[in-house]
């Protein structure tokens, strides 16, 4: 959460770059945006509640071009509501440096009391602004020795950060910066050196990025960079290709990244899966997680959040059904803060897509602590999540940027899926005959996602969701594996749309949840063709004998037949009809938040990627 940038140009001006940079990192934050840019003799600064384009007026009423060194963010609130006081860069030091930081300063009461009284004052409310006067206390004290003076203010504080400061130093302009938890990214470019929170803010200017790893400190001038250890050795840390293509973060013609995103589908589903089947062999090609790696696993254990859990709580319906091995799922935040049991021969599943999550990385770090190996299903590469993995899998969903998660999500069901086949090839549970019908399954799936993404479909869906935009509360109800497909459609709809959307285990309903049901209820069916459609149908029956409206998505006519609106869906394996259904469910979602004139790429109050609590 927050955008950082940073850029030490050696003679171009700075500015385009840093606001070309928000422009990608806007989607970690857009509470408000600011810049401070370097003159040579002065720090200037311009900084706006609300959106970048709130940041860019006021830029244009300013003579705010000079300048070839700068750092700018993009804010989600933690401390302080938005406003442009409480904006980044916060001013210290008498002006002479500012400062840019995502993270939590966990004891910035004490400290601000401790400023105060060596006559410090505030601009702000938040904790942050607390770290720039503490390092500029520092930095008056330590003669000038910028690293000193970070070392030096880095300890007084407990809590998380990615830091940035911009500063004069003999030979002229620089940024100095920190890592303890949230990412930073820096790289060598044509015209200068760059600093990112975000790859993506960096690939405009060089596809080689090097990771800081927590406890680094990095010094950018002109003419590049430089790292130091947390004991604050000179350190070398190995840059990392990216073979992300910078335009692929674009919007190009759609008129929301997440609508984009979600015809992005079956391409991803492609580039996950397809090579990684082995039809012949009845089996999949996973580097490292071969027989050896996983014939011993007696459990996995599932940490994510959010709807990566819920790509999680899919994988442990297949990894039991095809792999015989018993999965528990678990929120990540509550997994890390109890006192949890690993039976040996654990293997710790992570699913991400930013692979910075800070609950995730939290559980796995407790994961192996307590004797597990950990793999990772990451999307971003170089990311923490991958860094610290003993195994991974990496999905091919390309950049994110619509908050609301979608293709991440059928690639994390994939991948999932692909393990399932691969831990019951490797344990001897999965004939290659059943491999091979679910290979085949997947292989059909990109054509299939196709045909629930042709115009007609996705302008049948926008007439669904114009029937039910106005319903008072959504219940989405499934069974078996499906049952977190209603999951990830209520999370999809309630957190792009701001009406209230449950998703129930359909066998539920009777225990509680189906007193709710009212004329003014949507009840949203998420079906498959499997033993279980019976008891679906009668779960549909009864909520419709109580008035509820329903609208059926999946392949069994019967409950179609029952509903109100439907979505079908072409008929697959019941273990692969997740990746089906839950297509519409995005499409349903999205039709609803743009009907209701939702924020669909910046919902409130959220942000892509939680680094911190
Ligand atoms: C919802 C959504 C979130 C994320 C969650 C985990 O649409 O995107 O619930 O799934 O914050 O994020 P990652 O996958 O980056 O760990």
């Amino acid at each position: 959460m927050c955008g950082i940038v940073g850029a030490v140009r050696r003679s171009e001006p700075v500015l385009s770059a840093l606001i070309e940079g928000l422009r990608v990192l806007e989607y970690r934050g857009y509470d408000s945006a600011g810049v401070a840019v370097h003159t040579g003799e002065e720090v200037l600064l311009c900084k706006k509640q609300g959106r970048l384009a709130n940041l860019e007026a006021a830029l244009a009423a300013s003579s705010f071009a000079a300048g070839s060194a700068g750092i700018g963010h993009t804010r989600w609130a933690t401390h302080g509501p938005p406003s442009d006081a409480n904006a980044h860069p916060h001013l210290a030091g008498g002006g002479q440096l500012a400062m840019v930081h995502n993270g939590i300063i966990e004891n910035h009461q004490d400290l601000r009391v401790q400023l105060l009284e060596k006559g410090v004052e505030f601009a702000s409310q938040t904790d942050s602004e607390v770290l720039a006067h503490l390092f500029a206390v520092e930095f008056a004290a330590a003669d000038g020795d910028a690293r000193a003076a970070l070392r030096a203010a880095l300890a007084q504080v407990d809590g998380y950060y990615a830091v940035a400061f911009l500063l004069s130093t003999e030979s002229g302009p620089a940024i100095i910066c920190a890592r303890q938890g949230p990412p930073l990214v820096v790289a060598q470019g044509p015209g200068g050196t760059y600093l990112g929170s975000d790859l993506l803010a960096l690939l405009p200017h060089s596809s080689d990025v090097v990771f800081l790893e927590d406890g680094d400190i990095g010094v950018l001038t002109a003419d590049g960079f430089e790292l130091f250890d947390a004991d604050g050795n000179p350190v070398e840390r190995a840059p990392k290709e990216i073979d992300w293509d910078p335009t692929e973060a674009n919007k190009g013609p759609w008129p929301h990244h997440m609508l984009k995103e979600i015809h992005e589908q079956p391409d991803v589903l492609a580039r996950t899966v397809f090579d990684r089947m082995d039809e012949q062999a009845g089996d999949v090609v996973l580097p490292g997680l071969e027989d050896e790696a996983l014939r011993s696993v007696q459990r996995v254990q599932v940490v994510a959040c959010g709807t990566a859990l819920h790509a999680g709580w899919v994988t442990r319906y297949a990894i039991e059904e095809l792999a015989r091995v018993p999965v528990d799922v678990e929120f990540a935040s509550e997994f890390r803060y109890r006192n949890p049991v690993l039976v040996e021969d654990t293997l710790a599943l992570a699913l991400t897509q930013s692979g910075e999550t800070a609950d995730t990385l939290a559980a796995t770090r407790l994961c192996r602590e307590l004797g597990a190996r950990v793999l990772a299903i990451c999307n971003v590469q170089g990311a923490s999540q991958v860094r610290e993995a003993d195994h991974v899998i990496m999905t091919h969903a390309g950049p994110e940027i619509g908050v609301a998660s979608t293709k991440a999500f059928t690639a994390q069901v994939a991948a999932g899926i692909l393990l399932a086949i691969r831990l019951g090839r490797a344990n001897g549970a999965l004939s290659a005959e059943r491999a091979r019908e679910v290979l085949h399954g997947l292989r059909s799936l990109r054509f299939q996602m196709e045909q629930l993404l042709t115009r007609e479909k996705c302008e049948h869906m926008r007439s669904v969701a114009r029937n039910h935009a106005a319903a008072k509360g959504f219940l989405f109800i499934g069974r078996g594996i499906n049952f977190p497909i209603a999951l990830e459609g209520a999370l999809k709809l309630k957190e792009i749309s701001y009406v209230h959307a449950e998703g129930y285990a359909a066998g539920e309903m009777k225990h509680g949840p189906i007193a709710l049901i009212d004329p003014g209820m949507t009840i949203v069916s998420v079906n498959a063709p499997s033993p279980l459609a019976d008891k679906m149908r009668s779960n549909v029956e009864q909520v419709q004998a109580r008035g509820g409206v329903v609208f059926s998505v999946g392949s069994d006519q019967a409950t179609h037949d029952l509903a109100r609106d439907v979505c079908s869906v072409p008929p697959t394996l019941e273990i692969l009809s997740p990746l089906l259904n839950v297509i519409p469910l995005q499409l349903f979602s999205y039709y609803i938040a743009d009907q209701r004139g939702c924020d669909i790429d910046k919902p409130r109050n959220l942000a892509k990627s939680v680094t911190v609590e």
